[in-house]
């Protein structure tokens, strides 16, 4: 596919914390090189210099869950503005490490705020797009905390969304797998349970065989 010629194709990857997201995001990204075309890796909150220091303010500083959903929204709107837009209309694919659903997951799942404050910020922010491939890894939440907890070292502890409870990690998940459930046509959904070769071969798999 030539640059330009087409749309590229965005790619988001969700699950709670631990998951497996970041680790998988390589394999999936080689994957679609493998298929003649350009990927952009990128991450939410975060992917440009103000949604890093946006990224850094969520994960550090007590706040109100309304203040942490509209800061996700006003990264999301730079993140979308000067770097998936663009990159969307020159035919890269985009890879993008959580969005959307991930504020779903957290802030009305997790969190327990009213569904509608955030489909509202999401008709606003991006009202015309929406991925064309969500791939969510899913694991049970005792399992995503014990890796988490083996992640972490000495130098950095746990951010405001790790030191969660399980609770807060199921009531999350339920809010992903809901999601899918609704959305079949745009999530698969992978069991990040089993070992990484598995999960891995899986995706390489799911990239080739996509057709959209
Ligand atoms: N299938 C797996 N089996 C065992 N360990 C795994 C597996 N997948 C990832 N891990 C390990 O679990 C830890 C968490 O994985 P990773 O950082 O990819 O999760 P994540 O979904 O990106 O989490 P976060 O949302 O917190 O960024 C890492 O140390 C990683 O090496
Ligand atoms: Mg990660």
């Amino acid at each position: 596919m030539k640059r330009g010629a087409e749309r590229g194709r965005f790619i988001t990857f969700e699950g709670i914390d631990g998951a497996g997201k970041s680790t998988h995001i390589d394999a999936v990204a080689q994957a679609v090189q493998m298929r003649g075309v350009e990927t952009v890796r990128t991450r939410e909150p975060g992917g440009t210099p103000l949604g890093e220091a946006l990224r850094e303010l969520v994960l550090s500083q007590s706040m109100t869950r309304e203040t942490e959903t509209l800061l996700l929204f006003a990264a999301r709107s730079e993140h979308l503005a000067k770097i998936i837009r663009p990159a969307l209309s020159a035919g890269r694919w985009v890879l993008c490490d959580r969005f959307t659903d991930a504020t779903y997951a957290y802030q009305a799942g997790g969190r327990q705020m009213d569904r509608e404050r955030i489909a509202e910020l999401e008709r606003w922010v991006h009202p015309d797009l929406q991925p064309d491939l969500t791939i969510l890894f899913d694991v049970a939440p005792e399992v995503a905390a014990g890796r988490v907890e083996r992640r972490l070292d000495l130098a950095r502890g746990a951010d405001r969304f790790e030191s969660e409870s399980s609770g807060f990690f199921s009531a999350v998940r339920t809010m992903y797998l809901e999601r899918a459930a609704k959305n079949p046509a745009r999530f698969l959904i992978v069991d990040t349970g089993r070992a990484p070769e598995m999960v891995r071969t899986q995706l390489e798999q799911m990239i080739r065989q996509w057709n959209k």
